[in-house]
Parts: structure tokens; C-alpha cells; sequence
């Protein structure tokens, strides 16, 4: 924060247009976490939104959700739990399939990583379509614990992920409209 207000951190995210594909404006957040004053004062940024939900964990999605959330539960002196693609983790897991414009995807946690009844915050880098983030909250859910809330970075509003995650508690600190 300066003088009391959130930096303005859409200022250090790169816009590239056509990037992946023709028509999308891909928003780069690497300009952003090479900046450390600024990666820094984005993460406090969380911690502090995050705070009043008493999270026993974070999670965080792969790969660009492992850049905030781990982070922010280093500063929370909280565990961290990694949701990953398929086959990445080596021990039991518990999976849940969700669908894409074609097709679908899979993510998977740890089935000993989150317990019933803890309090679990999501992070991620990016609210889009919701998808990751409405199959994250029912890998947790299927296990009995609690979604608590979910922060993200950048949130594209025009693509209404909050409709799919209606549930829960969120905030993001930069909006595309
Ligand atoms: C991106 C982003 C979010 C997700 C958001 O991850 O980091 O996790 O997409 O999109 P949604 O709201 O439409 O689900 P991506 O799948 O590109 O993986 P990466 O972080 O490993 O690059």
C-alpha cells in the first residue's frame, strides 16, 4: 500500500494481444513478479484480504496459482497444498473433471493433504471462466473441509467466473472489463 491505497498493479501486468490464439489479450503477470517492491506489495495485498477468513491452508492451483499462494501462506506461517494437472503427484489422490470450451480437464490434490472441517482458502493468479477454481472448491469440498474464500490477482469480469462460484467469499485486485 501508498499512503493507505492499493498500488495500482495493472500498471506492471503486460498486455499482449493475440496471445495464445487470435482475439484473446493474454495478461502477462511476469513483468509484475520481476518487480520485487511490487510482487512483494501484491502478496502483502492478499495477506491482508485474506487474514480475516482464518484459513488453516492455502491451496493453489498449478502453475501460476503456486507463485501467490505459496507465498501467501509463507507469510501466513500456513501449510500449502498444490492442485495439480494429472499424474504430477505421487501418493493417493482425489481428482475431479470439469469442462472446456472442447473437451475437458482434470486436476488433482493429495487425498491426505486437506483434512474435514479445515478452513481452506483458494489462490490463484487469474479468474477466468471459473473453471479451475469451481472444480478446485469441489476437490476440497468432496474431502469435507470448507472453502473459505478465494483470491485472485486479476479477475477478466466479462467472462463472469463468479456466477460459477456464486458459494464463496472472493476478491481480486485488478479487474478487466
Ligand atoms: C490459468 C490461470 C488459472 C486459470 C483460469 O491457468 O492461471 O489457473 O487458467 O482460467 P479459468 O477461470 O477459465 O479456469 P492455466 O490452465 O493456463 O495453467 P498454468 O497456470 O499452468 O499456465
Amino acid at each position: 500500500r501508498k499512503d493507505g491505497k492499493i498500488m495500482n498493479f495493472s500498471e506492471h501486468i503486460r498486455v499482449i494481444a493475440d496471445f495464445p490464439k487470435e482475439g484473446i489479450s493474454y495478461k502477462d503477470i511476469t513483468t509484475l513478479l520481476k518487480e520485487g517492491g511490487v510482487y512483494r506489495a501484491a502478496v502483502n495485498e492478499m495477506v491482508e484480504r485474506i487474514k480475516p477468513w482464518k484459513p488453516d491452508v492455502i491451496v493453489g492451483p498449478e502453475a501460476r496459482g503456486f507463485l501467490l499462494g505459496a507465498p501467501v501462506a509463507y507469510a501466513l506461517g500456513i501449510g500449502f497444498v498444490p492442485v495439480r494437472k494429472p499424474g504430477k503427484l505421487p501418493s493417493q489422490t482425489i481428482s475431479e473433471t470439469y469442462a472446456l470450451e472442447y473437451g475437458s480437464d482434470t486436476l488433482e490434490v493429495h487425498a491426505d493433504a486437506i483434512h474435514s472441517g479445515e478452513r481452506i482458502v483458494i489462490v490463484d493468479d487469474l479468474l477466468a471462466t471459473g473453471g479451475t477454481m469451481s472444480a478446485t472448491a469441489n476437490l476440497i469440498t468432496k474431502i469435507g473441509a470448507e472453502v473459505a474464500g478465494m483470491g485472485f490477482l486479476i479477475e477478466l469480469t466479462f467472462l463472469k467466473g463468479r456466477q460459477k462460484l456464486v458459494d464463496y467469499p472472493i476478491f481480486s485486485l485488478v479487474e478487466y472489463q
